[in-house]
């Protein structure tokens, strides 16, 4: 099969997207496809129409590759593509509505706050309902970036205007303590399974970019270190999370655990997740006995049906 893995881009991670790409790349040669690598920006798409490819695989993460965008424009170009449409991935970029999805699955989420831009006002946070610790994110960002753990409202304050300066939307969210979890979820439509779920213990206080990318920077541990009946719950509500944005193929859905025993909370879906040498993804396939190689040609399959 000829193949175009698109990676790199124009999102803040950039970097991320580039060792994903490579992975990739590595994988499905070995695979035998004829592979071509496209450091993608738009001015690149007529090359990528030109290589007249059979798939399009996505190493992308955050704008502009992984929040439907470029989904659009590969449908209307009827390029078909590796993972999710245009609908999941823009909706699972906004992590305050993706939220909406997930309450409405009955999955429990953190308390929050929604900030725009253009209406914020520091009062609004003088009061915050759920206290301190409080997270504050980029609400269309990935891998920890422009991420402060307030521990004060000045920290709080400061963090607002990190995270202001990367997106027009900020999410600031009650802190849950406890472990980190993801699961890899994957399948076609009406056989998406979760995969073991995997343990991340970060070297860090808490899982940030340094922990997701360095390496050693992290352990994770698959399966989790987690009774039965609560890696059935998080494995049936990573399913109910992939479903209820209408994901396909594949996502990783990231949550914590807290150590009172009360229900896991949802931190969000990742429509195209890591797949760098750290990542969590290709753990948990080599889990079921899933090689990286063997993972993409499963991606690739379940695109193709
Ligand atoms: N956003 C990064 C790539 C992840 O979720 O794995
Ligand atoms: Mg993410």
């Amino acid at each position: 099969m000829k193949i175009a893995v698109l990676y790199g881009g124009v999102s803040a991670e950039r970097e991320v997207s580039l060792s994903t790409g490579k992975q990739m790349m590595t994988a499905l040669q070995e695979k035998g496809h004829e592979v071509v690598g496209v450091d993608f920006h738009p001015d690149r798409l007529q090359e990528i129409i030109a290589l007249d490819v059979d798939m399009v695989v996505l190493g992308l993460h955050g704008k502009y590759g992984e929040d439907g965008r470029l989904q659009s424009v590969l449908d209307m170009l009827k390029l078909p593509y590796v993972g999710s449409g245009v609908m999941a991935s823009a909706l699972a970029m906004d992590k305050a509505r993706s939220k909406q999805f997930f309450q409405g699955a009955g999955i429990r989420t953190a308390k929050e706050l929604v900030l725009d831009r253009k209406l914020y006002k520091e009062a609004q946070v003088e009061t915050l309902e759920f206290g301190f610790p409080a997270v504050v994110k980029p609400n269309h960002e990935g891998s920890t970036i422009g991420l402060t753990i307030a521990q004060s409202l000045a920290d709080l304050k400061a963090g607002i205007e990190t995270a202001f300066k990367h997106d027009t939307t900020v999410l600031v969210e009650e802190f849950i303590a406890g472990t980190e979890v993801t699961v890899a979820v994957m399948g076609g439509k009406g056989a998406v399974r979760a995969l073991p779920v995997v343990e991340i213990v970060p070297k860090n206080t808490y899982y940030d970019y340094e922990s997701k990318y360095a390496a050693g920077g992290s352990e994770h541990f698959v399966p989790a270190r987690l009774d039965e009946a609560t890696t059935a719950l998080l494995q049936k509500q990573a399913v109910q999370a992939h479903e209820a944005l209408g994901c396909e193929v594949y996502s990783r859905v990231d949550f914590i655990v807290p150590p009172d025993g009360s229900a896991p909370v949802i931190l969000e879906v990742n429509t195209l997740p890591g797949m760098t040498p750290t990542s969590l993804f290709p753990d948990a396939a080599r889990e079921i006995g899933l090689s990286y190689p063997d993972m993409m040609e499963e991606l690739i399959t379940l695109s193709l049906n």
